[in-house]
């Protein structure tokens, strides 16, 4: 028997509420554990004992954070990035009013006709194999609840975008790059009001922010390196949300939350696009080799942290706590088809932007590779692939989702 399996077998036997709490100190040292770069330790560390240790983000109070980035100005305005120039063209033309959304809408969280997400999404024989059975109308209340969750955590990574566009507005070195950080500005004040809307006046529920969510977003507002706020937000966080976002348009039922994805990943693409344009820039001609290491590793640690780690605790704690082990929670998330989907549509995006930009040497193609993500290394970059290109795919028959949306 191995360590692993003797403990888990140790915890089994220990009442279920200190089950929770060991669960918990066991997933967190796990964590920390796996960060193999002392740089990266060093980086993730601090802000991993605020939100997972500490939990700040839970505490109903305001976060505040140091930042310590540089605010650059060039009096001499250069017109120095002509894909920038082009892309703030694009971000002018393509702004929109969140009140024109159909607001009017009527919502009904349970509706069966118009569901937000497909009954498939979840396999309940999992929880049912461990004695939680569940109604039609409970498992209807629980994929709301999901939704809930899922769009709340949006909402709180739109916040953190705000910020973060702020924040690299000033400190971007390439003049062409202010002019269009400033629309991303603007782009992310409303994709937080449309979002917060939807979930206030349709869903009438807020989910408080996920602790690893909490942990990326610590990380990046206190980083003082403009490039790792570049990375955090415009690659991690955006690539993988443009990816979530992409998969609940396909499957959702609900026709406002289906235009409102519409109208936000048509904006996300631009930020994506924008990362990956800036960074491939920086890292090729301004990063030496042990610089651009340590970018390659924080990017892998952040991958896995997102990959495993988003377990919706914060509806387990509602809906299961003390009656289902937080180690079964975890199976039954991590197999619902509709999580898989997700992960899936999620790293087909992120993977090849990390590549575009100079982050997926073969020196940590091998770590990839040990974690199933390679698969995904050949696809298209977000400079390849403009919004509307992104919903037509999304929009057309083929793949995985069709099965889970009919
Ligand atoms: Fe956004
Ligand atoms: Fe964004």
């Amino acid at each position: 028997m191995t360590a692993t399996s003797r403990l888990a077998r140790l915890v089994a036997k220990l009442p279920p509420k200190v089950q929770t709490t060991v669960d918990r100190w066991l997933e967190i040292a796990t964590l920390f554990g796996e960060i193999k770069d002392p740089k990266v330790a060093r980086s993730l560390g601090p802000a991993g004992i605020r939100g997972l240790v500490l939990q700040r983000g839970k505490q109903g109070t305001p976060s505040l954070f140091q930042a310590s980035h540089q605010a650059y100005f060039d009096w001499s305005y250069p017109a120095d990035q002509p894909e920038m120039a082009e892309l703030y063209g694009r971000a002018k033309r393509g702004q929109w009013d969140g009140d024109s959304l159909a607001w009017n809408t009527s919502v009904d969280p349970l509706d069966v006709e118009k569901p937000l997400i497909p009954d498939k999404f979840f396999d309940f024989s999992i929880l049912e194999r461990n004695g939680i059975r569940l109604d039609e109308t409970e498992k209807r209340q629980f994929r709301a609840d999901i939704t809930a969750w899922m769009l709340s955590q949006f909402l709180h990574g739109e916040q953190g975008a705000l910020m973060a566009a702020a924040q690299v507005t000033e400190a971007v070195q390439f003049f062409d790059g202010k002019l269009y950080g400033a629309t991303q500005v603007v782009d992310e004040g409303r994709h937080v009001e449309v979002f917060h809307r939807y979930l206030d006046t349709k869903l009438e529920k807020l989910y408080q922010v996920n602790d690893n969510l909490f942990v990326i977003i610590d990380a990046l507002m206190v980083d003082s390196r403009w490039d790792m706020k570049f990375l955090g937000m415009q690659i991690m966080v955006e690539g993988l949300a443009l990816g979530a976002f992409g998969t609940l348009y396909k499957i959702t039922r609900e026709p406002l939350l289906k235009q409102l994805l519409k109208m936000v990943i048509q904006d996300e693409a631009r930020h994506v696009h924008y990362g990956v344009l800036a960074l491939r820039e920086h890292i090729k001609n301004e990063l030496g080799d042990a610089e651009r290491k340590e970018r390659e590793d924080w990017s892998f640690e952040v991958a896995l942290l997102m990959r495993n780690r988003f377990m919706a605790y914060e509806v387990y704690e509602e809906w299961f706590e003390g009656r289902l082990p937080r180690a079964q929670w975890r199976e039954f998330v991590t197999r619902a088809p509709g999580m898989e989907e997700f992960r899936h549509v999620m790293f087909s995006r992120l993977v090849p932007n990390l590549r575009e930009i100079g982050l997926l040497s073969p020196r940590i193609q091998r770590r990839y590779d040990e974690v199933g993500l390679m698969k995904y290394f050949d696809g298209r970059s977000a400079d390849q692939l403009s919004g509307d290109q992104m919903l037509a795919e999304l929009d057309s028959t083929n793949g995985g989702l069709v099965a889970l949306a009919g």
